[in-house]
């Protein structure tokens, strides 16, 4: 039997916004379609392979860079390699792309800055609004969009499952899932 076609599935978006939760949901669709998947969630980097990297410019373009190195090892060997750190930078984004052997595709999880506000599940928020922390990407930090990104979802206005609907059909157009 041939090897599945690997490839990586790229989630950038601010924090709070449902990356981590939508790669989860992804990946437990495809494991059930007999997928192997690994997820690089940037909290879970920033544990080990990013451990001592902080939120300058330069510290987050490192921990992209690695975290696109080992999806791009991943997913040239069959793997389905997901990425989710909110990646605030397009040119590194773009630069991991151009770097892939395997087909790499873009999900952008938009979500207005009121409603993570809101949300504010780790209490991050309040403390960037307060001012005690700086640089936090979206209130005092910069967060550059995907122009067009190979896929949108709308964490504000779809629910959890509707994006990973979303996520998968994408994947089966492009003869991925
Ligand atoms: S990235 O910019 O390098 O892609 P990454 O996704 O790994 O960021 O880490 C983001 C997480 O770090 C956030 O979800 C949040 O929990 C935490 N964090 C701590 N300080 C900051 C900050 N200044 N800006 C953004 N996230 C921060």
């Amino acid at each position: 039997m041939s090897e599945p076609t690997g490839f990586t599935l790229w989630f950038t978006g601010l924090s709070g916004a449902g990356k981590s939760t939508l790669a989860q949901g992804v990946r437990r669709r495809l494991v059930g379609r007999g997928r192997r998947v690994e997820i690089l969630d940037g909290d879970e980097v920033r544990t080990n392979l990013s451990k001592g990297l902080g939120f300058s410019k330069e510290d987050r373009d490192t921990n992209i860079r690695r975290i696109g190195f080992v999806a791009r090892l991943l997913s040239r060997n069959g793997v389905v390699a997901i990425g989710a750190a909110i990646s605030p930078y397009r040119d590194v984004r773009d630069e991991v792309r151009r770097t892939h052997e395997a087909a790499f595709v873009e999900v952008y999880v938009s979500c207005a800055i009121d409603e993570l506000v809101k949300r504010d599940s780790k209490g991050l928020y309040a403390k960037a609004l307060r001012g005690e922390i700086q640089h936090f990407t979206g209130i005092s930090d910069p967060y550059e969009a995907p122009l067009s990104p190979d896929i949108l979802v709308e964490s504000d206005r779809q629910s959890v499952e509707e994006s990973i609907d979303t996520i998968m059909k994408s994947l089966e157009a492009r003869q991925l899932a």
